[in-house]
C-alpha cells in the first residue's frame, strides 16, 4: 500500500549530514544522527564565544547570553516554567548520579526509594548505590502478561517513607510509553517526587514537563538529534532543596550553577538551540503559526505519525514470521509504541544476525540495552540477547524494507542458519 509521509522527508534527511554516508541508521536509540543546526551552533559558539563566562568583557558576555538562550531553548523543548529548571551534564547517567548525590541530605536512613525493573540501569544504579547510606531501595515489577508497570504493583510498595519513584517515560527495550501523568498523581497523592528517565521518550513525542507534573525528568540531547550531551529538568523550588555540588560559595540558593560543578560544556549546550530550531521549523511546515512551544508539539505530532508508520511497517514483517519473538507488544495500538523493536529468532544468536548486517550498511544493535535487570526479568539474556532495530522520524520506509530484504536473505543463507551459541 503506498504510504505518504507527513514530513517533508527530504527536507528532514538534508537536515542531518551524517544520514548522506550510504549507511541505514537503526540504532537511534543508541545514538541518533545530529542535526546540521546543532553542529553550526557549536562551531558558532566556538569560533565566536569560546570564553569563560562571568567576566566582564563583551566576549565573555556574550557566552553567557548564549549559555542562557540554551536553557531557555530546553526550556520551550520540555516545557519548563524557567529557564532555571534546565541541568545541563555530560549524560544522562551523569546527570541522574549527580541527582542521587544532591539529595543526600535529605534522605534518612529507613527512608525509600522504588525503582522499576523495566528502567535502563542509569535510572537504578544511582539509586541503588544509596542503599550504603541506609536507604532502602524497592522494586517496582513488571507485569509479565501485559508487559505494563501497573500502579496496581504499585500501591503495596509505597509507604510514609518512600521519597521517590524513579520510572523510565518510554524503555528501550519494550518500545512501549508509561502512562506518565497517572504514575505521577498516584506517586503525588502519596506524598513522594517522581524521577523519570524520558531518554527512549524524548526524540520521538514532545515532553511536557508540566502536563507530566514530573519532579526530575532527564534525557540526552545525543539521542535527541544533538551532540553526546544531557539535560535534566526539576521544579525550581526542588532544585533549590537540592545539596550544592559546586565549590562551598555555591549555595544552595545558586540555581543552576549549583548544580553543574565547573560549570556545563557551553558548546553542547548550546547545541540545543539548533534543535529547537529544527523542530519550530517542522512545526511550521505542518501550518503551525503560533508560539515556539505550539511549533514543537505540531512537530512531534508529524514525527509520530511518521513513526507510526514505519512501526507498523516492521511489526507487521515480524508478525508475518513464525519463528520471531517479538519483545514488547506487537501491535502499536494508540500510538503508545515508539518505533524502538527489540526481537529474536528462534534458534538464531543475536549477536550473528546483528553482525551480518554490518556488511549490508544497516547499523543495528544486539543485547541487553543496558536494561539488564529487565532482560535477565524476562529471560532474554541468552543467545546473544535481543536484536534491536531503533528508529527515528528520518528513517524511511524504504530502508525498513532493505532491512526486512537483507534479513529475509540472512536468515535463509548456511551463515544465517548457524544454531544459536
Ligand atoms: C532509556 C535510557 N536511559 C538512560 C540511558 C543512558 O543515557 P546516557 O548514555 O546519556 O547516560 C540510555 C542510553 O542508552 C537509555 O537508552
Amino acid at each position: 500500500m503506498a504510504t505518504t509521509s507527513p514530513l517533508n522527508l527530504e527536507y528532514v534527511r538534508s537536515q542531518f549530514p551524517g544520514l548522506d554516508r550510504g549507511w541505514t541508521f537503526f540504532d537511534n536509540a543508541g545514538g541518533s544522527q545530529i542535526l546540521k543546526g546543532a553542529v553550526e551552533r557549536i562551531n558558532t559558539f566556538l569560533i565566536e564565544k569560546n570564553v569563560q563566562i562571568g567576566g566582564s568583557y563583551e566576549v565573555s558576555q556574550a557566552a553567557a547570553a548564549a549559555l542562557y538562550e540554551a536553557r531557555t531553548a530546553a526550556m520551550h523543548l520540555v516545557n519548563a516554567s524557567r529557564p532555571e529548571e534546565i541541568i545541563f551534564g555530560n549524560s544522562t547517567t551523569a546527570l541522574l548520579q549527580n541527582l542521587a548525590r544532591a539529595m543526600h541530605s535529605q534522605l534518612s536512613p529507613g527512608d525509600e526509594i522504588i525503582v522499576t525493573i523495566a528502567d535502563h540501569e542509569s535510572n537504578i544504579g544511582p539509586w541503588d548505590r544509596l542503599q550504603e547510606r541506609g536507604v532502602i531501595l524497592k522494586t517496582w515489577p513488571l507485569n509479565k502478561d501485559s508487559l505494563t508497570l501497573d500502579l496496581a504493583d504499585l500501591a503495596p510498595l509505597m509507604s510514609e517513607r518512600t521519597r521517590l519513584v524513579c520510572v523510565t517515560h518510554c524503555s528501550n527495550l519494550l518500545g512501549s510509553i508509561n502512562p506518565i501523568r497517572a504514575i505521577s498523581d498516584f506517586v503525588h497523592a502519596k506524598g513522594a517526587k517522581i524521577c523519570v528517565d524520558a531518554v527512549a521518550f524524548a526524540p520521538h513525542r514532545a515532553v511536557d514537563v508540566q502536563a507530566f507534573d514530573v519532579d526530575y525528568y532527564v534525557f540526552s540531547l545525543y539521542k535527541t538529534y544533538g551532540p553526546h550531551y544531557a539535560l535534566m529538568y526539576g521544579k525550581h523550588d526542588l532544585l533549590l532543596e537540592l545539596d550544592p555540588l559546586y565549590h562551598y560559595f555555591y549555595g544552595r540558593d545558586k540555581v543552576p550553577a549549583k548544580l553543574e560543578p565547573g560549570n556545563p560544556n557551553y558548546e553542547l549546550a548550546f547545541s540545543t538551540c539548533g534543535i529547537v530550531d529544527y523542530l519550530v521549523a517542522l512545526g511550521e511546515q505542518a501550518g503551525e503559526t503560533g508560539s515556539v512551544r505550539q511549533k514543537i508539539e505540531a512537530a512531534y505530532r508529524a514525527i509520530t505519525e511518521q513513526e507510526n508508520q514505519l512501526t507498523e511497517r516492521l511489526l507487521s514483517y515480524l508478525r508475518s514470521r513464525n519463528d520471531c519473538q517479538i519483545v514488547g507488544h506487537s501491535f502499536n495500538r494508540d500510538a503508545q509504541r515508539v518505533p524502538t523493536i527489540a526481537f529474536r529468532f528462534d534458534g538464531r544468536n543475536a549477536a550473528d544476525l546483528c553482525k551480518a548486517m554490518d556488511s549490508e550498511k544497516i547499523a543495528m544493535r544486539f543485547g541487553d540495552f543496558h536494561s539488564r535487570r529487565l532482560a535477565e526479568y524476562l529471560g532474554l539474556t541468552d543467545h546473544g540477547g535481543m536484536l534491536r532495530v531503533s528508529m527515528v522520524h528520518y528513517n524511511t520506509l524504504e530502508e525498513v524494507d532493505r532491512f526486512t530484504t537483507a534479513l529475509d536473505r540472512i536468515l535463509s543463507t548456511p551463515e544465517g542458519l548457524a544454531q544459536a551459541s
